[in-house]
């Protein structure tokens, strides 16, 4: 059983909104033909290959083969999963999603992020005001700008024990509420509540939308732990969400790219540096959700974590962890004892950008420095322990070319000649190689340059008579792509108009791919520069269908003749003559419909 009454729901939304209008919010269009087209907002363009259907309901980018109906849209552009992008269109279009029970966890959630929303303004008015003189002095000796602060609504939390609780409490808020937010605790045995973060620095920790879910509060003083968090709640959880990912994701998915640091304090100084693909764990080691998290804005991660040993292992673990994720991985190593920040203060940032322009690697050659680094005696068996350990990703790479350029530098930075490592390297070339389809698949059709596999799909859902000819002459099962194969299937086993057809299948869609497949289909039917020449060509592939089937037919009849041998009697062997001549008249004719 699913948690919503999905289907129902998914359609009553779509009823109720529309793309065209959902989009325009973000995307500027104008119209063409029965389309809407604008500069895609997932990849950069200066024309315009991005098209919404309002019959469809669909958008598609030739660009970038991306693609999908509303809630597609909406968790690509936000970065969202399914159940959130549904729960965003549905508070959009007014359609209630949450069963009864599920309503006081979904209203508890919601007053948690309204306190904390109000409390991160408490706190940064706080910074901004009298008491915050000393706080504000220690963000600019930092070289934390005033705008920065107003951007990332940092603030400050006083040394006295009760502030936010008096403040929160004066305005209404119940103690139990409060302490389910985390901010307010309960001294022990007492009724007594007091603040979390005292003398401390607060950053506010947000949600893509900006709303704050927790916070982070460096202290002031000596005290410990350097940073504090708010607790997990229902609402915030560390392992799940990531560090300035508000501000950092246009621009992450503008670039393709997302860097990943370790310090709340990092990523704002880069983000105030001009670099805004940036991000923050929050305070834990890189988890695979935030990993796919990633994964939903960009195809490459950069990690830049601190240049001691345990920064230094942390990027090995984190860039495992992002390959798994089908995320390409680049490092960038930074000297021993720095982080973003320090480097930042100490090159400026011009500096700063060529450090990093000079610095990045792959991993494979991050692990190749780092096996070097932890050999002291690099001896032939050291060696070839090293090219072993780095065989298999050599291996899985895509293209001879790399491949080729990582086995000289292992030869290179190991002074082993390069064609003994070929052949340590030939013997495991039998071994199938990873592949990340879904980059592939984008490469694949680019604008106006349709196959016939495509052409023959619009011609068919343009014209239902067409349809059912040729499910009746040749069948529907003929499609080279599976994806488009599927398709038809589907599209064969509904009732009513083509677009309501493709409406409905697009809702059940549960993969990228299979979305933006399935929006590419809708919008070849409207395309009118397909219609030309269309028609002759279906038929004649119709013909070649056809002709090719029959020719099978002969094939194999003759085959069944041939094994007969001396055995077969004079009857089978007429049946057999009449078979060829119906066949070798079908041929003749060519099918023709
Ligand atoms: P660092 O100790 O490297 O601090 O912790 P930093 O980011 O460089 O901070 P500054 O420059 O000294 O102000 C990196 C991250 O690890 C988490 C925080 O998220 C921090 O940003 N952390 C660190 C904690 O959660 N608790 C701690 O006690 C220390
Ligand atoms: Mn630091």
């Amino acid at each position: 059983m699913t948690y919503y009454e999905d289907d129902q729901k998914i359609l009553q939304i779509q009823d109720q909104l529309d793309i065209v209008e959902l989009i325009s919010e973000t995307v500027q269009l104008s119209r063409r033909g029965n389309n809407y087209w604008g500069l895609c907002p997932f990849h950069g363009e200066k024309t315009p290959s991005f098209s919404v259907s309002r019959d469809k309901q669909m958008f598609y980018c030739f660009g970038c083969h991306t693609g999908g109906n509303i809630f597609t849209y909406v968790m690509k552009k936000n970065g969202l999963e399914f159940r959130e992008a549904l729960e965003l269109l549905a508070a959009k279009a007014g359609v209630e999603l949450t069963r009864p029970q599920d309503r006081s966890r979904a209203d508890l959630n919601k007053a948690i992020a309204g306190i904390n929303n109000v409390a991160a303004q408490f706190y940064h008015q706080n910074l901004l005001g009298a008491s915050g003189k000393t706080a504000r002095s220690y963000l600019e000796r930092r070289g934390v700008n005033e705008q920065t602060i107003k951007t990332y609504i940092l603030g400050y939390a006083g040394e006295d024990w009760q502030g936010l609780t008096d403040f929160l409490l004066g305005k209404g808020y119940h103690a139990e509420i409060l302490k389910a937010s985390g901010l307010i605790k309960r001294s022990d045995g007492q009724d007594r509540f007091y603040d979390l973060f005292r003398n401390r620095i607060i950053f506010p920790i947000m949600l893509y939308n900006r709303d704050v879910i927790g916070f982070g509060g460096r202290n002031l003083g000596d005290a410990l732990p350097k940073y504090l968090n708010t607790p997990e709640t229902e609402l915030f959880s560390k392992r799940k969400n990531l560090y300035g990912l508000a501000q950092a994701r246009e621009n992450i998915r503008e670039k393709n790219n997302a860097i990943i640091v370790e310090g709340y304090m990092d990523c704002i100084k880069l983000h105030q540096t001009g670099i805004m693909n940036v991000v923050a764990t929050l305070g834990t080691a890189l988890t695979g959700e935030q990993a796919q998290l990633l994964r939903r804005y960009t195809e490459k991660v950069t990690v830049i974590y601190d240049g001691d040993e345990a920064g230094q292992n942390a990027t090995m673990r984190a860039a495992g962890i992002l390959r798994q994720a089908g995320v390409k991985v680049e490092i960038i190593s930074l000297p021993a004892g720095k982080d973003p920040d320090d480097l930042i203060e100490y090159l400026g940032k011009e500096g700063f950008l060529n450090y990093i322009e000079n610095n990045v690697c792959s991993c494979i050659e991050f692990n190749l420095k780092r096996h070097i680094q932890a050999t002291p005696l690099l001896d032939l068996d050291a060696k070839i322990r090293i090219i072993n350990t780095l065989k298999e990703d050599i291996d899985n790479l895509d293209s001879w070319v790399e491949k080729d350029s990582y086995i000289k530098l292992l030869a290179r930075k190991l002074k082993v000649e390069e064609n003994i490592i070929y052949q340590e390297f030939r013997q495991s070339n039998n071994h199938r190689q990873y592949r990340n389809n879904n980059v592939r698949i984008r490469d694949n059709i680019k604008y106006g340059k349709y196959g016939l596999q495509e052409k023959i799909l619009a011609a068919i859902l343009k014209d239902p008579l067409l349809y059912e000819k040729i499910k009746s002459s040749i069948g529907i099962k003929f499609f080279a792509n599976p994806e488009y194969q599927a398709f038809i299937y589907e599209y064969d086993r509904l009732q009513g108009e083509p677009n309501d057809r493709i409406k409905k299948i697009a809702a059940g869609v549960n993969s990228e791919a299979a979305a933006a497949t399935n929006a590419m289909i809708a919008m070849l039917i409207d395309d009118e520069k397909e219609s030309d020449n269309a028609d002759r060509e279906v038929e004649e592939f119709i013909m070649r269908v056809e002709q090719k089937k029959a020719e099978q037919e002969l094939e194999k009849t003759i085959g069944q003749v041939a094994s007969l041998g001396d055995q077969g009697d004079f009857s089978s062997f007429l049946k057999f003559i009449a078979k060829v001549n119906n066949i070798e008249n079908l041929t003749r004719e060519g099918g023709s419909l």
